[in-house]
């Protein structure tokens, strides 16, 4: 059996050493899969995945990407191991450009590799290619998503984890959003999706979890919650689009 692209066990993490928030997750996403992390707000999906992404502290418990054990590697090579994260806020740099955004992100590759990777993002969103020299925080909501979700994807990541890449969208911008990750799992890339869109999130997603105060509290297939009125009612809360205001 070959081991699941992300895996943590007996998670526990927070943001003091005596207040776990995460209180011992065992979270497994197999190679291929998009996944989504659902919950009501508060329920620690946030922190779950920024404590996988090493930017939260971990107390105790372990994190493994592929074969490899990563619960005490330093962010910035989770991120050159393959393991690429969008937060929910401050995911691109607003005074700079979109090249200039893309540059930063292309530090982490050899010279020679850069403009390539580069070139290849811009063929993938043609919609930032038509305007590098434009400053990042000039650009619409989708855009900027479209923007971080390209700097996440320069270093050919094997798991991309975002943060609710929909708040604050309107729905025909989040059905572009949701189409793109889509697209980028089907290229083989294995997608852990956080989100409050509900619905559109379960319509996409192979697998879907739900946390609750730091605990998982059901998985299933995420064709079947989607037909389950109760645990709609019970764990998701309402179905609507996050506003800006949330962020
Ligand atoms: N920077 C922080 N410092 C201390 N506590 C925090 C911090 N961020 C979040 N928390 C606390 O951690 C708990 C879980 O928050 P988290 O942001 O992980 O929830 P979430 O499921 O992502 O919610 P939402 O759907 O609103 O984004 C909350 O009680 C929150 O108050
Ligand atoms: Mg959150």
């Amino acid at each position: 059996m070959t081991a699941p692209a992300l895996r943590t066990q007996a998670l526990v993490a927070g943001y003091e050493p005596d207040l776990p928030i995460v209180r011992g997750v065992d979270l497994t996403v197999a190679k291929g899969e998009l996944l989504v992390l659902l919950g009501p707000n508060g329920a620690g999906k946030s922190t779950l995945v920024k404590a996988i992404a090493g930017v939260v502290p971990i107390h105790s418990g372990s994190v493994s990407l592929g074969e490899r054990d990563i619960t005490r590697v330093p962010t910035h090579r989770k991120i050159a191991e393959g393991l690429a994260f969008v937060p929910q806020t401050e995911n691109i740099f607003a005074t700079l450009t979109i090249h200039e955004n893309l540059q930063l992100a292309a530090a982490v590759l050899p010279k020679t590799e850069r403009a390539n990777k580069i070139a290849a993002l811009y063929a993938r969103f043609p919609d930032l290619a038509t305007k590098p020299s434009r400053l990042a925080g000039s650009l619409s909501g989708g855009q900027r998503q479209m923007l971080a979700v390209a700097r996440a994807l320069i270093v050919d990541p094997p798991v991309l984890i975002l943060d609710e890449p929909s708040a604050g969208l309107s729905p025909k911008i989040v059905a572009e959003v949701f189409a793109m990750l889509k697209t980028i799992n089907a290229d083989g890339v294995t997608v852990v999706l956080v989100e409050q869109n509900v619905k559109a999130a379960l319509a996409i997603a192979s697998r879907a979890v739900i946390l609750v105060e730091g605990q998982i509290r059901h998985e299933g297939e995420a064709s079947s919650l989607l037909g389950d009125p109760l645990i709609a009612k019970l764990y998701l809360g309402t179905s609507q689009p996050h506003t800006a205001e949330h962020q």
